[in-house]
């Protein structure tokens, strides 16, 4: 795996390459990255992945120093997946002066559920990934739908600025008890991580619900709420919304349901959890 720090040295490895398929991620590595580089092996004629904490998408009171950096191991990961590329830089090199040119989303879509309850951060993530395809001029990129919101946000910003870049959406890798992988998971305790389960299983409950017929979306969200927060969770949302806009859905009696997806964030402890479940009729 070839690794370059600077922009320079990236360009210049990748100007052999037609097509690159690219994953970005900010390290501390899980299976959920990894099957990622695996969708997008196929894909191009070279894979590469970038690793970048990104500070322009954390709050002031969020883990922006403590997240997880785990280089060696993260490096080991990607190369037994058969990644080609890392593309590493550091916060000099991808900000060498106060990024004051930023991408701005759409704020029907970057500023509800998770753009309320963190102000800016899809500007940050937007701005990042801009940035990174601009670096890596990808043909491909993979993106988890585990981080929905954040999938469709990058969408709308290549469609916008066609962009030279098929985005791809890869499902959620979950571990057996069906918590979805993440990098902050390795916050929780072992109490914790047992009781984080209960996230995705109210996502399933509320689709149950769905399902079975209810259309009082209200009190399907209320008791989601309700569950967690007796179960000792701080949830921000547990939502019905439509995939097209992440609009609270109108469902008619007797219409057939339109393709709906489930949004949940809640706090454990002190970590953050966020997860979701499509329903397709
Ligand atoms: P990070 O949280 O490291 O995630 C990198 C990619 O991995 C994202 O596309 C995310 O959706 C995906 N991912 C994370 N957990 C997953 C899981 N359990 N299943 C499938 N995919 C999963 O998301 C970011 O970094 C950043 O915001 C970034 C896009 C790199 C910009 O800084």
């Amino acid at each position: 795996m070839y690794i370059a720090h600077t922009i320079d040295d990236l360009r210049r490895h990748l100007s052999a390459f037609q097509s690159p398929a690219f994953v970005p991620t900010m390290g501390n590595l899980h299976a959920g990255h990894i099957d990622l580089i695996r969708q997008a092996k196929p894909l191009g004629n070279v894979t590469v992945a970038s690793i970048f904490v990104n500070r322009l998408q954390f709050l002031p009171h969020e883990d922006f120093d403590t997240y997880p950096r785990t280089w060696d191991a993260d490096c080991a990961q990607l190369e037994a997946a058969g990644c080609d590329v890392l593309f590493a830089p550091n916060e000099k090199e991808l900000y060498p002066e106060p990024q004051t040119y930023k991408v701005h989303p759409s704020a029907a879509l970057a500023d509800i559920l998770e753009g309320h309850f963190r102000p800016g951060f899809f500007v940050g993530v937007a701005t990042v990934v801009m940035k990174l395809l601009t670096c890596v001029q990808p043909r491909f990129a993979v993106f988890g739908k585990k981080d929905y919101q954040q999938l469709m946000v990058i969408r709308g910003m290549v469609k916008q600025f066609a962009l030279n870049t098929e985005i791809m959406g890869s499902e959620t890798y979950r571990a057996e008890s069906g918590l979805a992988l993440s990098s902050r998971n390795g916050y929780l305790s072992a109490d914790e991580r047992t009781e984080a389960m209960q996230l995705s299983l109210a996502l399933k409950t509320m689709a149950a619900a769905l399902k079975a017929g209810s259309h009082d979306i209200a009190a399907i969200e209320d008791q989601a709420l309700h569950t967690l927060t007796t179960r000792g969770w701080q949830p921000d949302y547990m939502t019905v919304r439509c995939q097209a806009d992440l609009l609270p859905p109108t469902l008619k009696p007797g219409a057939p349901l339109e393709p709906l997806v489930l949004l949940a964030a809640a706090k454990l402890g002190s970590t953050r959890l966020i997860d979701n479940l499509e329903i397709n009729p």
